[in-house]
């Protein structure tokens, strides 16, 4: 069989670490807001190449707080995708502002910015670009565009972690950047997990409070807020797993190379990484017709495979009734074709080759 995300094999590599790590954090009797996440909130800044890190129990928290934070809400437009995970418009939506969709670019999957302009109007107040299957978005003409119209940028990076933009890490181009540590990201946990990343220490300690019930200090509330804490058992494991993660992803950046060898006289689309971007594979993603029965062929050969994303969100039930009576022509197009093939840093040779042999034997 060929694991989707290979998480058993991760746990082989590092079994001692984490097993030490765990038992020192148990024995410490100290389970939330202690040194650990503090420790793992500095080394993550200085990852990404920001000032601040904010822990907080999911990605979709770090999303839904940063919203928060940055006074986005009632009456307010926030320029996104459609084609993401649904998190990205859930907090715009929970904070009481109205998501308004920006088609994709064909190549990258990313927000298209030839698109964005004609979407803003006196309301609009961000944009969130997504970082989608760890490939980046055209940050140099976001900016551009946010600077103009004086609009916040909030990356959605959870898909992205150490990805690069011109040589910048994602995660540090805009106002505030989100995070997940689900298990199965490049960086992740063994639970869920998140993290916002800014330079603005305003708005950190912001977010720091209202991941804390909104609390400034012991029974004083400044905010309402939530409970939203990256628990100290998580931020010592991610703590040992970052120190990986320039590895692990430079091992999908060569897998995915290899498949792109192996597929590139094979009637699919495979993935693009622009001259300006360096992908991080969280996903590897190809576009090809019958992608059902293709589906369907590599399953009977014990290939596991994913549709990353098969419904748009405007087309989900839950946002049927804000009436989004639009067309993405890109979105809608590449929802019957995608595929997300196996990919993670302990694929063999012979693994990349049964599943490319796979493919090509279905087509
Ligand atoms: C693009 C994107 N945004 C947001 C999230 C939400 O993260 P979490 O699952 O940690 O809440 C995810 C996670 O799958 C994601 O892929």
């Amino acid at each position: 069989m060929i694991e989707f995300a290979g998480l058993q094999r991760q746990y082989n590599e590092i079994e001692e670490q984490i097993e030490q790590t765990v038992s020192r954090v148990l024995k410490s009797g100290w389970f939330i807001l202690g040194q650990e996440l503090e420790k793992f909130e500095r080394e993550f800044a200085g990852y990404i190449g920001a000032k601040f890190a904010v822990g907080v129990n999911s990605g979709s928290d770090a999303l839904l707080l940063a919203v928060q934070a940055l006074g986005i809400g009632d009456g307010d437009e926030v320029l996104t995708v459609s084609h993401t995970f649904i998190s990205t418009v859930d907090c715009i939506v929970r904070n009481g502002a109205r998501p308004v969709f920006v088609d994709i670019d064909p190549d990258t999957y990313c927000i298209d910015p030839l698109q964005i302009e004609k979407k803003i109007t006196k309301k609009t107040r961000a944009i969130i670009p997504v970082h989608l299957y760890g490939n980046p978005a055209d940050m140099s003409s976001i900016i551009e565009i946010a600077k103009k119209y004086n609009l916040y940028v909030i990356e959605d990076a959870s898909q992205a972690h150490g990805a690069k933009y011109k040589g910048q890490r994602v995660g540090s181009i805009g106002d505030v950047s989100c995070f997940s540590f689900y298990p199965a990201k490049n960086l992740g946990a063994y639970g869920d997990g998140g993290m916002v990343v800014t330079d603005n220490n305003e708005l950190s300690e912001k977010i720091r409070k209202l991941r804390n019930y909104g609390q400034s200090q012991k029974n004083v509330y400044d905010f309402i807020g939530i409970n939203s804490r990256l628990d100290e058992i998580h931020a010592a494991v991610l703590s040992v797993k970052l120190k990986y993660l320039d590895k692990w992803n430079e091992c999908r950046r060569k897998n995915a190379g290899r498949y792109n060898e192996l597929l590139s006289e094979l009637p699919v689309v495979t993935p693009v990484e622009k001259k300006s971007a360096e992908h991080v594979y969280h996903l590897y993603v190809i576009r090809c017709g019958k992608r059902d029965n293709l589906r369907q062929y590599l399953l009977q050969h014990n290939i596991h495979t994913q549709i990353h994303y098969p419904v748009p969100v405007h087309k989900q039930k839950a946002y049927r009734d804000l009436g989004f009576d639009i067309r993405l022509a890109v979105t809608e197009g590449i929802c019957d074709e995608i595929l997300s093939l196996p990919m993670h840093p302990w694929l063999s040779e012979a693994d990349i080759k049964t599943v490319a042999d796979a493919v090509k034997s279905a087509m």
